[in-house]
C-alpha cells in the first residue's frame, strides 16, 4: 500500500506538476464551487489515480485539483467516493493517503449533513467537534494501527474557524457527527438513538477520511452544512434533491467561510 501511494504521488508530481500543498480540502455534495475559483488549477481526473474508483453520485465530479486560493497552495478533492457506492474503506480513503503523500498537513473535510439536534436548522454551518462511527467498518482494519482519536478534529483549527466565522458574521455551531453507512437515509428510531448517544449531525462520509488523516498525523477540520432535519424530526420524508438544493442555496456562504479559513491558515504559515 505504502509503495503504491509513493508511486502514485511521484507520478502525479511529474505528470501534473503538483507543488507542495500543505492544505487539502475534500468537498462535499454541492460544495465544489471553490475549485472554480482556484488560480492556476491543475486538474487530475480520478481515472489518473490508480486504485481510485469513479464516483457515481449526482453532484460529484471526481477530480483532484491543485492551485492557489487566498494566498495558499491548496489541494482540493472534488467528488469524494462514498462507502455506500459499494467501495471498500481502503478505496474511499485512498485520496487522503495521496493528499498526505503530496504534502498535505491540514485537511478540511466538508459535507452535507442532516440535523439530529433539533436546535440546528437547514443552511447552518457546524464545526465537527467529535464523531461516532456507526458505519460498521473501519479504514484501519487489517493494519493493527492503534491510533489515538481523543482529538480527531483539531481544537486549534476549530478556534481558527470560529474566529473567521465571527469576523464574517457567519454563524458557526459545534456538534458531534455520527456517520451511518447509507445509502438509505436513517429511520426515525435510528435518529432517536443517534440523539441519545450524543450525535448532533448525521451523514455518510467524513469519518473514515478523518480516521485515516489522523493515522497519518494530518490535522483535521470538519465543517458540515446542515441540509435537512434528520429523519423523523419534522415528519416530512427526506430526499437527495432537498439535500442538493439546500447545499446549492447555502454554498456561497459556506465557501466564503472556507476561503476565510484558508486565508487565515495561509497567513499563519507566512508568519511562522
Ligand atoms: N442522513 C444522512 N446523510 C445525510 C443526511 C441525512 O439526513 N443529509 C445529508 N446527508
Amino acid at each position: 500500500m505504502k509503495d503504491d501511494i509513493a508511486a502514485t504521488v511521484s507520478t502525479l508530481r511529474s505528470r501534473y506538476g503538483i507543488g507542495e500543498p500543505r492544505i487539502g480540502i475534500i468537498l462535499g455534495s454541492g460544495l465544489g464551487g471553490i475549485v472554480e475559483q482556484m488560480e492556476g488549477g491543475h486538474r487530475v481526473p480520478f481515472s489518473a489515480i490508480p486504485g481510485l474508483p469513479l464516483p457515481t453520485v449526482q453532484g460529484h465530479q471526481g477530480e483532484l485539483v491543485w492551485g492557489r486560493s487566498e494566498g495558499a497552495e491548496l489541494l482540493a478533492l472534488s467528488g469524494r467516493i462514498h462507502f455506500y457506492e459499494g467501495c471498500s474503506m481502503a478505496q474511499i480513503t485512498l485520496p487522503v493517503r495521496v493528499m498526505a503523500g503530496l504534502g498535505v498537513e491540514i485537511l478540511i473535510l466538508t459535507n452535507a449533513a442532516g440535523a439530529v439536534n433539533s436546535e440546528f436548522s437547514p443552511g447552518e454551518i457546524v464545526a465537527i467537534s467529535d464523531h461516532i462511527n456507526f458505519m460498521g467498518d473501519n479504514p484501519l482494519r487489517g493494519a493493527a494501527d492503534f491510533v489515538d482519536l481523543t482529538q480527531v478534529y483539531s481544537r486549534r483549527l476549530r478556534d481558527l474557524a470560529a474566529k473567521a466565522a465571527g469576523d464574517l458574521g457567519i454563524g458557526l455551531k459545534s456538534g458531534v457527527y455520527i456517520a451511518f453507512g447509507g445509502p438509505c437515509y436513517e429511520t426515525p428510531a435510528e435518529i432517536r438513538a443517534a440523539a441519545s448517544l450524543g450525535g448532533d449531525l448525521v451523514g455518510m462520509s467524513t469519518v473514515p477520511e478523518a480516521i485515516v488523516a489522523r493515522s497519518l498525523g494530518v490535522e483535521v477540520l470538519g465543517l458540515s452544512l446542515v441540509t435537512n432535519m434528520a429523519a423523523g424530526i419534522t415528519g416530512r420524508p427526506l430526499s437527495h434533491r432537498e439535500v442538493i438544493e439546500t447545499s446549492a442555496r447555502s454554498a456561497d456562504r459556506f465557501q466564503t467561510l472556507v476561503k476565510a479559513v484558508v486565508k487565515s491558515l495561509a497567513k499563519q504559515e507566512r508568519e511562522s
